[in-house]
């Protein structure tokens, strides 16, 4: 039997897993999923309970799964510790633990939230793009890091690095995804200053010759900043490496309204994947009923598709959320104050959805 392991984390988190959680229960009877959940502890809920931010209990139950659902991680509570103690290393473990090296971020703009963007509607309507995000290498993990040395005189410093492998693997991932849309694959780098990247060009351009129906083009990744705010629409794929990854599907992420609704999926070659909002954990509204789960939930839809094999139920998610967001339900991160909507909590927007798949 397909099993999920459920980690709520810190923040806004166990709010928005909870309502994932409920949306998850009800695809599995309607589609007799026969599924099976199990929570546990990651974060800095983890630090508290075990001193840990990745106990190996949680690393060995997420092993055994098929698929992860993740919350957020993190808050001002852990923000003195160590950089190894920190909630955020307990992510980057699981990641890296589990063989995670491709991040998928889709960035799809819904209609009718065209003017919650804070870019004109007509840059952004009709966006759909996708970011590749190399996960579980680069500068992230690089060897060596530190920082060395007598106070006044520290030096501070970290490692970029890809082998060529590591390369093409993501790289393949976006050829591969590519194919399945509009066939134009942007590889985003930095070959006019870093080494690591002209390799990262030179391995993309080589393995462009297998994938002869996708457009490849290369840009380095500060005109592509400006051109996901100056003309979004002419990406379809974007491939980069972790730090680039993680800095550019935060504007990507902008771009259609609001971070709340960015669902993401980060798998190994088995297909086994951990899947998360990309958004943070907001400990600013933490129990307050005031997140959006929609980006969590769009999450349970992708891990459907990509883990479980269960596109159908995947499908039923995709068209709740359309329908609860044309019927004017809104959380206050997505409400444009226009006529005709209803501005709900993070609870009550579980309901809205819940409700549209019965
Ligand atoms: C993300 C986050 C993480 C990252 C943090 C929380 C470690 O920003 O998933 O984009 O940098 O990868
Ligand atoms: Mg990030």
């Amino acid at each position: 039997m397909p099993h999920v392991v459920l980690l709520g984390g810190d923040g806004i988190g166990p709010e928005i897993i909870a309502q994932a959680e409920r949306v998850l229960d009800q695809v599995n009877t309607a589609f007799s999923l026969g599924l099976t959940t199990e929570r546990c502890l990651i974060g800095g809920a983890a630090i508290d309970a075990h001193g840990s931010p990745l106990p190996d209990s949680t690393l060995a139950a997420a092993s055994n799964a098929d698929a992860v659902l993740l919350g957020a991680v993190g808050g001002p509570q852990w923000d003195a510790l160590p950089m190894s103690e920190r909630p955020e290393k307990g992510l980057l473990q699981i990641r890296s633990g589990l063989n995670l090296f491709a991040n998928l971020r889709p960035a799809l703009l819904y209609p009718e939230l065209a003017s919650a963007s804070t870019l004109k509607p007509e840059v952004v309507s009709g966006l759909d793009l996708l970011i590749v995000r190399e996960l579980i290498g680069g500068i992230y993990f690089g060897e060596p890091r530190g920082i060395e040395g007598a106070p006044g005189q520290r030096v501070g410093f970290n490692t970029d690095r890809y082998t060529e492998a590591e390369i093409e693997r993501i790289g393949r991932i976006a050829f591969e995804a590519a194919m399945t849309r509009s066939r134009r694959l942007c590889s985003v780098d930095k070959a006019n200053v870093l080494e690591v990247t002209v390799l990262w060009r030179d391995v993309m351009e080589r393995l462009s010759a297998d994938y002869p129906d996708v457009e490849l083009s290369h840009m380095y990744v500060d005109n592509a900043a400006m051109q996901l705010v100056r003309a979004p629409k002419q990406f379809d794929v974007m491939v980069t490496g972790n730090l680039f990854g993680d800095i550019l599907s935060d504007a990507a992420a902008m771009l259609t309204g609001s971070i709340g609704m960015l669902p993401s999926a980060s798998m190994n070659s088995d297909h086994q994947g951990l899947y998360e909002p990309c958004h943070g954990s907001a400990p600013d509204i933490a129990g307050q009923d005031q997140a959006n789960p929609l980006a969590t939930i769009l999450s349970v839809a992708m891990m459907l598709t990509h883990s479980l094999k269960a596109p159908k139920a995947a499908q039923a998610i995709e068209s709740a959320v359309q329908t609860v967001l044309a019927s004017g339900v809104r959380t206050a991160d997505i409400a444009s104050g226009s006529a005709g909507e209803q501005v709900v909590g993070c609870q009550a927007m579980g309901d809205a959805v819940v409700n549209a798949l019965r």
